[in-house]
């Protein structure tokens, strides 16, 4: 059986996903949802994606344990000497690698290009909907292919609310 094709996100009321390249809250509760939503599970991101991750964990001295990451550049010589890191030169190439290595499920975490080349292949999409309007520029695509509600699960953190979305097709 192939592993499912998930996207996870946090988008703002009016879809924006990041300013000048971050995110533009910070929600506990959902970063540690999706520390253990993909925890041993496989992780696609774009790279500037994933120079954000692992500037935030190397603070704490590792990237995110116990997953595998699939980077995408079009640098050719781009080289990441961590283990289960994976670079690729396309999205195809990249969830083709990751089909290689995962049997559950693959995770698109990002950033903005990715979810646009990626939004119309997904099988899933666990959406955030943080209840706010704030300025950005990285914007989350057209997402109305999914019309079906699996879980709708609203929390609220330090004043900002927020809703899990699980959308299926
Ligand atoms: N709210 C959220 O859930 C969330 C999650 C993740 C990220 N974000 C936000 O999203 C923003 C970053 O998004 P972004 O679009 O600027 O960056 P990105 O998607 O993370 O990375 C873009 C880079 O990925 C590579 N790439 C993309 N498509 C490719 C393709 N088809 N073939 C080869 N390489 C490809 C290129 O790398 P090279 O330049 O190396 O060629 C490109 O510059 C930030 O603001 C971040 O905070 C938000």
């Amino acid at each position: 059986m192939q592993p499912r094709l998930s996207i996870i996100v946090a988008v703002s009321e009016n879809g924006v996903i990041g300013n000048k390249n971050e995110i533009p809250w910070h929600i506990r509760e959902d970063l540690r949802r999706f520390r253990i939503m993909t925890e041993g599970k496989t992780v696609i991101v774009g790279r500037t994606t994933f120079e954000q991750l692992r500037q935030a964990y190397e603070s704490r001295g590792k990237l995110l344990p116990d997953r595998n990451h699939v980077i995408v550049t079009n640098q050719k010589d781009y080289v990441v000497s961590l283990p289960k890191c994976f670079v690729c030169h396309s999205v195809q190439e990249a969830i083709n690698k990751a089909k290689s290595i995962e049997k559950d499920e693959i995770f698109v975490a990002g950033g903005a290009s990715l979810f646009a080349q990626i939004i119309q292949k997904a099988d899933r999409l666990y959406l955030t909907k943080v209840h706010m309007v704030v300025d950005g520029d990285a914007i989350f695509p057209d997402y109305s292919r999914f019309t079906r509600i699996i879980s709708e699960e609203t929390h609220e953190e330090k004043g900002i609310r927020f809703t899990y979305y699980t959308f299926g097709q």
